[in-house]
């Protein structure tokens, strides 16, 4: 829809997680004008919902090229090995960095952080936070810093504000569209209201992940896939789409729970928790050298196996003989969830199963943050820097996005003080973009991605999922459906079906399993699929 307002800004941030908060934090006090627009409040992302920790080599006897080792061991061959060269021994300085923006870390008995394991590392790297509530300790100390700055004239934040299109200009001489800005739908916010254009030489993606793509998930509502969706629209490339990860223990509530469940964290089996399946029989010891502490594929794989040799829908995590004041002590968070659904876990184990959980593929960057978009970055789970390659090592999604938010903002900030940032380019139609999907077929389009694309996939799953996402198209109930004003809704539900058509487009490519790639029909990993699968959508709407 046409803009009803028109705004300016020197770059504009999509999103308030980790990374967005970072990005604009550091941007505020390099370039001259930001503007911040996050889809809910400031602190409704999937930071807050982090559970574990941040992973960074902070212990004397661990050093950034054991945080390398095991990030690329769990990586299935598929990282980019500079860009977790840059995240391991960046990472450290970052975390610090968090300190001194007022996050207040758990600490051990000799005051310094405490510093815990999770699957597939090798050391104790994990800092964390309220015991099991890192994510909400973050998101707290860098909203209280922006709100620290709100009346400053150099930033501009603007709340319930979903990103709808990236702008791009005319092609430049190489052919590519420079960004020029977004365009916005501001539910209330006084002269910001309704469908409005920000216009901005610099636009840094930072909207998180996908979760609502499938029935069930961590993440929350809010995680509908707006950034790669926007970004695809925008011809940015994309890729590893396929590597979804699904968590290991997620409380299982039971064949009709959809939307986000509630995660029990690794952290959990860090702390000596064990697996079980429903006869009460120890399984991951004969599965992998690190057992319940394997990296997160091979646990959910595992348990996918275990659930249906004893054709069962979840399997046990056992936590009794850590001690109820332990328990209660280091994951507060943990046991108020599950009293709150009826279960004391002082004193029986746990019903847990795998549900997606994180996206390690989005919009392809480089490690300064740049997207093939010129002028357009990608931090955080909405980008692919490469670092989690085909499976993402446990509480490496904080760090990712806090080093490569701050390198996206250097490098815009170098960038402005060259002089090369001035002006946003003129928006020019961009075409290709898909029709509005009605808001009834999200649950249709959840469980296609769910049945076809879940943690077990087949030549077959693949081409029923996407003959199912391909008839959510031609439904003219559902086309129909689309109001003539459109809202919220039918643009998330527009954003779900476009990520889920690319995802299941992207699986069906890769024919062999891989990380959190599994396909039943090519079990084995493939040398000639050590590449990625990079996707992108031409001026016609195909990919
Ligand atoms: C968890 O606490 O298990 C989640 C941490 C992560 O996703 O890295």
């Amino acid at each position: 829809p046409a803009p009803g307002w028109t705004t300016s800004a020197d770059a504009v941030v999509v999103g308030s997680g980790v990374a967005g908060l970072t990005a604009a934090l550091e941007l505020r006090t390099r370039v001259p004008r930001v503007l911040l627009v996050t889809k809910g409040s400031l602190s409704s992302g999937s930071t807050v919902w982090a559970q574990g920790g941040i992973a960074a080599a902070l212990h004397p006897d661990d050093t950034p090229e054991a945080h390398l080792t095991d990030t690329l061991a769990a990586g299935g061959g598929l990282s980019e090995v500079d860009a977790v060269r840059v995240l391991v021994t960046e990472g450290p300085d970052r975390v610090r960095e968090l300190v001194a923006r007022g996050t207040t870390f758990d600490v051990g008995p000799d005051g310094g952080i405490a510093l815990t394991r999770e699957g597939g590392h090798r050391a104790d790297r994990i800092a964390h936070a309220g015991g099991d509530a890192t994510g909400a300790e973050i998101s707290r100390a860098l909203v209280a810093q922006i709100e620290a700055v709100r009346d400053d004239p150099g930033i501009e934040v603007v709340e319930n504000a979903l990103v709808l299109d990236v702008l791009t200009g005319a092609p430049d001489a190489g052919g590519r569209r420079p960004v020029a800005g977004v365009t916005l739908h501001v539910r209330g916010a006084g002269s910001r209201d309704g469908v409005g254009a920000a216009l901005a030489p610099v636009v840094v993606l930072a909207t998180g992940g996908i979760g609502q793509v499938f029935r069930s998930s961590t993440n929350p509502p809010g995680a509908t896939g707006d950034g790669i969706a926007a970004a695809l629209r925008a011809g940015a490339d994309v890729a590893d789409l396929e590597f979804v990860q699904f968590h290991p223990t997620v409380l299982w509530l039971g064949l009709g729970a959809k939307g986000q469940q509630p995660l029990i964290s690794e952290a959990v089996r860090g702390e000596g928790a064990l697996l079980l399946d429903v006869d009460g029989h120890r399984f991951m010891p004969g599965e992998h050298e690190l057992a319940e502490l394997a990296p997160r594929d091979v646990v959910a794989h595992a348990i996918v196996r275990q659930m249906a040799a004893t054709s069962a829908d979840h399997v046990l995590l056992d936590a009794r003989h850590l001690g109820a004041a332990f328990l209660r002590e280091r994951f507060p968070s943990i046991t108020a969830r599950l009293t709150a659904h009826g279960i004391d876990w002082t004193e029986e184990p746990v019903p847990v199963a795998p549900a997606q959980h994180y996206h390690s593929g989005g919009v392809v960057t480089d490690v300064r943050g740049r997207t093939s978009v010129p002028g357009l970055y990608a931090v955080g789970e909405v980008a692919c820097t490469g670092v989690h390659g085909a499976n993402r090592l446990a509480s490496n999604s904080l760090l990712e996005g806090l080093v490569f938010a701050h390198r996206a903002a250097q490098d815009v900030a170098r960038r402005w003080d060259a002089g090369e940032l001035s002006r946003a380019p003129e928006p020019a139609a961009r075409p290709g973009a898909p029709a509005l999907v009605a808001a009834a077929a999200r649950s249709r389009v959840q469980q296609a991605t769910s049945d076809g694309a879940g943690p077990v996939r087949s030549a077959a799953s693949l081409a029923r999922a996407a003959a199912a996402l391909a008839r959510v198209r031609t439904d003219a109930h559902l086309a129909a459906d689309v109001v003539a004003i459109p809202q919220t809704a039918e643009w998330e539900t527009t954003n779900v079906h476009q990520v889920a058509s690319a995802l299941v487009h992207a699986a069906g490519l890769r024919t062999e399993s891989r990380g959190g790639h599994f396909r039943t029909d090519f079990p084995g990993l493939d040398a000639t699929w050590q590449r990625r699968v990079t996707v992108s959508l031409s001026d016609d709407g195909t990919l």
